[in-house]
């Protein structure tokens, strides 16, 4: 079966995770925590940098974070069609009611355009769906006066504006699950230019310890990455650029050979922003949940792994009563397909993938 994913890890990369292991230091302390933070602090360019043990932590925190900041905010914009974990992480600790927005069927990202009418109590989640960036500078010059912070869990190394995704509004989040373009198996990491945030939530990452040694002055958790994720993560910050060339190539042609098929549509990129590449989909005009569920069976018998768009908010259980407009929301998920996305697929599987995909489209038109 050819997966949806696989980590690459050369074993060149691997290396000060074997060192990391050897040192007995494998828990939260080590010389490979301010080494991954500071090399990410200078691929992404934020002032700040807090490692943690995995992305939904870290948008956990940016939940914390919009708290501690402003304890009058009560509610929260979010996107109707994300990975779970983004509206989970505003619920964890209660105190903030979601309010949805329906996305845009072109970027398959939040609609700006729907985003009005929010009162002094609200704030905005902006998610970068499967790594095509919405472009937060662009937002904060029409809302001004709105909170926002990002989670970019998808969207690392996408980019607005010339800026890493992730660093132009409060804070930011970012996953490293195995899953990701550049992964510690397990991991995360929360980006901000504020200083009082970075002090906080530096603490709510160990505990919530003061700078008293155990003793503890606010609410706080266990969030902390270990020295091996970090050698990890150490491992792939080193190689990210070769990583994400290779992903260029199998985004370029995917899109090659996909660009003349009259049903296929892709992600529409926003002007100023760079797609982060990290998952490769298509959405197919015209498909009823059916069809679409056709193909994904076609490609799995042909031993293809795809996944579908996200599903709408509502979907889930624990989030059936959250209202609100779903309608494109549903059309996407009906309509949209994620292809095999990893760094070391082939061009000779690329154009296996596509194939059938065509076979399909000729023999179901
Ligand atoms: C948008 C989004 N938010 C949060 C997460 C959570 O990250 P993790 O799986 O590292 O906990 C993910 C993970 O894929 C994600 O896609």
């Amino acid at each position: 079966m050819l997966p949806i994913y696989q980590p690459y890890l050369p074993k060149s990369c691997l290396r000060y995770a074997h060192e990391a292991l050897d040192s007995t230091w494998i828990s939260s302390q080590g010389i490979y925590i301010d080494k991954a933070k500071e090399r990410l602090k200078e691929a992404v360019g934020s002032r700040y940098v807090i490692l943690v043990n995995n992305g939904t932590c870290a948008t956990h925190m940016l939940a914390l974070g919009l708290k501690y900041k402003y304890p009058h905010l009560k509610k929260i914009l979010v996107p109707n069609n994300v990975y779970v974990a983004a509206w989970n992480s505003f619920l964890y600790s209660g105190g903030f009611e979601l309010k949805t927005v329906d996305a845009r069927l072109d970027t398959w990202n939040m609609d700006q355009r729907l985003i009005k009418d929010y009162d002094h109590e609200t704030a905005l989640l902006v998610v970068h769906n499967l790594g095509n960036i919405f472009n937060v500078p662009a937002l904060r010059e029409q809302h001004p006066g709105l909170t926002i912070v990002e989670d970019a869990c998808e969207g690392l190394f996408g980019s607005y504006n010339e800026r890493s995704a992730g660093t132009a509004s409060l804070m930011g989040s970012v996953s490293f699950f195995g899953n990701k373009t550049i992964t510690s198996g397990e991991g995360g990491a929360v980006f901000t230019d504020d200083e009082e945030l970075f002090e906080y939530l530096n603490s709510v990452r160990g505990q919530g310890q003061s700078s008293v040694r155990y003793v503890h002055d606010k609410l706080g958790y266990n969030y902390r990455m270990t020295n091996i994720q970090a050698a990890l993560l150490y491992g792939q910050l080193e190689i990210m650029d070769e990583i994400r060339e290779m992903k260029q190539n199998v985004f370029e042609l995917y899109q090659k050979e996909l660009s003349t098929v009259d049903e296929i549509r892709f992600q529409y990129q926003e002007p100023g922003t760079s797609h982060a590449q990290w998952m490769f989909a298509v959405r197919f005009d015209g498909f009823t949940f059916e069809k679409k569920r056709a193909l994904e069976l076609f490609l799995f018998e042909n031993n293809i792994e795809t996944r579908p768009m996200f599903y709408p908010i509502n979907h889930h259980a624990h989030l059936r009563d959250v209202r609100g407009d779903m309608k494109v929301a549903t059309q996407l998920n009906h309509q949209a397909l994620i292809l095999p996305s990893f760094p070391e697929l082939t061009r000779g599987q690329v154009l296996s993938v596509c194939r059938k995909i065509k076979e399909f489209l000729s023999s179901n038109s």
